[in-house]
């Protein structure tokens, strides 16, 4: 068994990213070990790797560091107070929030209120990025309490969380006004949007209003300018935390109840959305699927802010 795993020795550029062994993690008695086969790219790594937020404040000094939270795998060892016929099961699974031993790695041990058991017909690249950007969708639903036929809009349709948010407001019965730049207008439309805007064209006050329910996966002036077309007393969730104050304090003074949230990784709400993935509401479209030796390039992509669905790391490919 070789750990092969993406570290950082220090916080910086895509350049700090390296490959390297580690040790296989020591098994505890409750905790069975996964062979990686899938790790996800979430915006919070490349924040944890450039030092920024709670990720980097939790690695402080203590390098080498592991980023990525999500995975799915197979399970190749079972500790001794664990059913022994888990193993060779499929799982997906994510890394505690808050360690500095991520998913970017061969091999980790996680504890059972850390994964999921799949059904054989899911299949691991579209079940790994469930645990981060199918649940801040689904949560961020949830919160806004989103009902059949509410005019919700959708910025950052396009991206990790924003194409499950389409998918799962579409499955509610929804009318889904997605905004996105043009090449992607079709991708969202094919994803059950009604609506489909390029916030390039014009500013969007100027192309939708009504709006019911507005959720923001964008941030910033952006999310400001959005916050325009949503009806009086409508609601709003921002998701990105950097700016979530900002768009919070002028929604608020607008009467809009405008909130933020932090996705609360939990296995009932996964089991739910593995249940919507078998019976086809909701798919994970896999934008690009990286070898760990390219993992610079992957990161690149990933700060860019245009992923069109989710960067998926191939762990098998070492
Ligand atoms: N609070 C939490 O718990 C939590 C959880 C998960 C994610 N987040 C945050 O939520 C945000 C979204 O995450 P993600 O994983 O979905 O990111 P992502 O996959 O990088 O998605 C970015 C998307 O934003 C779109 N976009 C960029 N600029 C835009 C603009 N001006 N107007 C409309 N769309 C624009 C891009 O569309 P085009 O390519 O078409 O331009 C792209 O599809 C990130 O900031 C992330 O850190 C927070």
């Amino acid at each position: 068994m070789k750990n092969v795993a993406v570290v950082i020795n220090e916080f910086g550029t895509p350049e700090v990213l390296k490959l390297d062994i580690l040790d296989v993690p020591v098994l505890s008695s409750h905790d069975v070990l996964v062979k990686i086969e899938y790790s996800t790219l979430n915006p919070i790594d490349a924040k944890t790797r450039q030092g920024k937020g709670w990720g980097a404040t939790v690695i402080g000094n203590d390098f080498p560091a592991v980023l990525g939270i999500d995975f799915s795998g197979v399970i190749v060892k079972c500790g001794e107070c664990v059913d022994q016929n888990l193993l060779n099961r499929k799982i997906v699974g994510w890394s505690k929030l808050g360690s500095k031993s991520g998913s970017y790695q061969t091999y980790k041990a996680v504890n059972k209120e850390q994964y999921i058991v799949l059904d054989p017909e899911i299949k691991l690249d579209q079940a790994a990025s469930l645990p981060v950007a199918g649940l801040t969708a689904y949560q961020a639903i949830k919160s806004a309490n989103l009902n059949v036929n509410d005019r919700v809009m959708v910025l950052g349709a396009s991206g990790g969380c924003g194409h499950f948010t389409v998918q799962i407001a579409n499955d509610i019965g929804c009318y889904v006004i997605a905004v996105c730049s043009e090449q992607n207008l079709d991708f969202v439309s094919a994803l059950g949007a009604q609506e489909a805007l390029d916030y390039k064209l014009a500013s969007l006050s100027e192309q939708a209003s009504s709006v019911d329910v507005l959720i923001d996966l964008v941030g910033g002036d952006a999310g400001l300018d959005a916050l325009k077309c949503v009806k009086s007393s409508g609601t709003v969730i921002t998701v990105p935390s950097i700016t979530a104050d900002e768009i919070c304090e002028k929604g608020s003074e607008m009467g809009l109840n405008v909130r933020g949230m932090l996705v609360d990784l939990n296995i009932s709400e996964i089991e739910f959305l593995l249940t919507k993935m078998k019976q086809k509401k909701i798919h994970t479209h896999i934008d690009n699927l990286y070898k760990p030796k390219s993992i610079k390039e992957a990161h690149s992509m990933l700060e860019s802010s245009h992923t069109k669905g989710k960067l998926l790391l191939d762990m098998t490919t070492i």
